[in-house]
């Protein structure tokens, strides 16, 4: 089977209920380049194998993860907010093992203005769907950081198990850090329910929508 042909099993763009998780393009380089000033961000980026050089141009990204879905190696998706029209994170399946049918690590990140809308949840819900149906993975597995209490939520919530734990895996501001690793079967993928936000989550959606209100806001205006 031809690698083009595994991929292309999975019709694009995947339409969720509230946004579109579609191949990087051209037209998202300045947008990416504004989300990759915030060190929330660059940092997933990074995590996510992308060089400090990529996440300065990012149309050096774009052009490799095209080339990555091109070779069937890995699916990286930028994830627009339909209501908005806006690109607000990546999410993607990185080492598509055809021979054991299994992926190495889901990976996502939303920009931190559109945090807690449960778009994390939705976006990889969506994918790793596509990843047991389309593409007949048998495994997804992911790892996030002990101290990553959201990333970790989303994996809880989608049914994700915790498989292990890589003590002092990396150092972040100078603290080591385990990784835990997970793993997901496709019994185990949790039905998706869109999910109301809590009181708290309303009143931080509406303040981080006022801050994104001014149309000339300056590039890489920080997000909460
Ligand atoms: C992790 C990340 C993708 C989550 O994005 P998101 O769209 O806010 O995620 P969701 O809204 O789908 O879910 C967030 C979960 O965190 C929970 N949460 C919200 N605030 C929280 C907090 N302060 N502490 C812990 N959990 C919190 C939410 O309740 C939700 O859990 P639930 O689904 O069990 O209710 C986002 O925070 C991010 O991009 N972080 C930086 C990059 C990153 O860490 N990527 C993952 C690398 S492993």
């Amino acid at each position: 089977m031809t690698v083009a042909r595994r991929l292309g099993r999975l019709p694009l763009p995947i339409e969720t209920p509230r946004l579109t998780l579609r191949l990087p393009a051209a037209v998202d380089v300045p947008r990416l380049r504004r989300l990759l000033r915030d060190p929330r961000t660059a940092r997933a980026e990074g995590a996510d194998l992308h060089s400090p050089e990529e996440r300065r141009r990012p149309e050096l990204m774009v052009a490799r993860t095209r080339r990555e879905y091109r070779r069937a190696d890995h699916l990286s998706l930028s994830v627009v907010d339909r209501s908005s029209g806006e690109l607000v994170g990546r999410v993607g399946l990185r080492g598509l093992d055809w021979t054991w049918r299994k992926v190495e690590s889901l990976s996502y990140w939303i920009a931190p203005a559109w945090w807690g809308q449960g778009f994390a949840t939705e976006a990889s819900w969506y994918l790793c769907r596509a990843a047991f149906g389309a593409l007949r993975m048998r495994r997804v597995a992911s790892q996030a950081l002990d101290a990553n209490a959201r990333s970790l939520a989303v994996l809880r919530r989608l049914g994700f198990v915790e498989e292990g734990r890589e003590r002092r895996a990396v150092v972040v501001g100078g603290r080591p850090m385990d990784m835990i690793l997970f793993g997901l079967l496709p019994e185990e993928l949790r039905p998706f329910e869109a999910r109301a936000p809590s009181a708290l989550e309303r009143r931080t959606l509406a303040r981080a929508a006022r801050r994104r209100a001014p149309a000339s806001a300056p590039p890489g205006c920080r997000r909460p």
